[in-house]
């Protein structure tokens, strides 16, 4: 027996979600390093702010330097950085926000874990697909690079496993589109959703 007891609150997620005038959801992108998520994720943050929306980014690179830089890039750690941004998101969910999270999340498991935590209605899973050539042709960080050479291990697509989603709810092919196309493309699969 932890003695633990959840918390209610005065003002719950109807009342921010009224004031808001949009609901909470999570826009989870799963894709290859170099993929575009945090390119999309920044774009699309920008286009809902500007329409009125409230839009919060996580992003791999960015907790893995603060709340995650605890965890490395082995199965188990993945795992976990997953379902702590998962827990995180819901957080922000419960006070009206969209999230938008980039992260590889290569694990099928693991991403029905999230949507576990952060509820079915509440996530969307967003493929942003990019083949592995293309990635490790763009190389925007030089890690394919050194992944080749053996100076980064475990890294996803090279040396570690990456699972394609089975079923997203959207899919993005950022080989084909230029980024404002893919977040025009976004912003309007979204509408129904806000
Ligand atoms: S995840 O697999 O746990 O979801 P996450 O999205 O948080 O990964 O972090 C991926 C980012 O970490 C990449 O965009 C890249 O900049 C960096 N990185 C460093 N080492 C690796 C590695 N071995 N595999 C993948 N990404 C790595």
């Amino acid at each position: 027996m932890n003695n633990l007891k959840s918390q209610s609150y005065k003002i719950d997620r109807t009342d921010f979600e009224k004031r808001n005038q949009h609901r909470g959801f999570v826009l989870w992108f799963v894709g290859l390093s170099g993929s575009g998520k945090s390119t999309l994720a920044n774009g699309l943050q920008a286009k809902l702010f500007e329409n009125g929306f409230n839009a919060v980014v996580l992003d791999g690179d960015n907790t893995r330097l603060g709340i995650n830089k605890d965890l490395g890039f082995s199965e188990k750690d993945r795992i976990e950085n997953i379902r702590r941004v998962a827990e995180i998101s819901k957080l922000f969910v419960e006070t009206g926000h969209i999230v938008i999270n980039a992260f590889i999340s290569p694990f099928e498991s693991n991403r029905i874990q999230a949507r576990n935590i952060i509820s079915d209605t509440d996530f969307i899973e967003v493929y942003i697909e990019s083949s592995v050539s293309a990635c490790e042709k763009r190389d925007v960080k030089g890690l394919y690079k050194k992944a080749r050479t053996g100076e980064i291990n475990d890294f996803t697509g090279i040396s570690s496993p990456f699972e394609a989603p089975i079923k997203p709810d959207i899919v993005v092919k950022t080989d084909e589109q230029t980024p404002d196309e893919s977040i025009d493309y976004l912003f309007e699969q979204l509408k129904s959703k806000l």
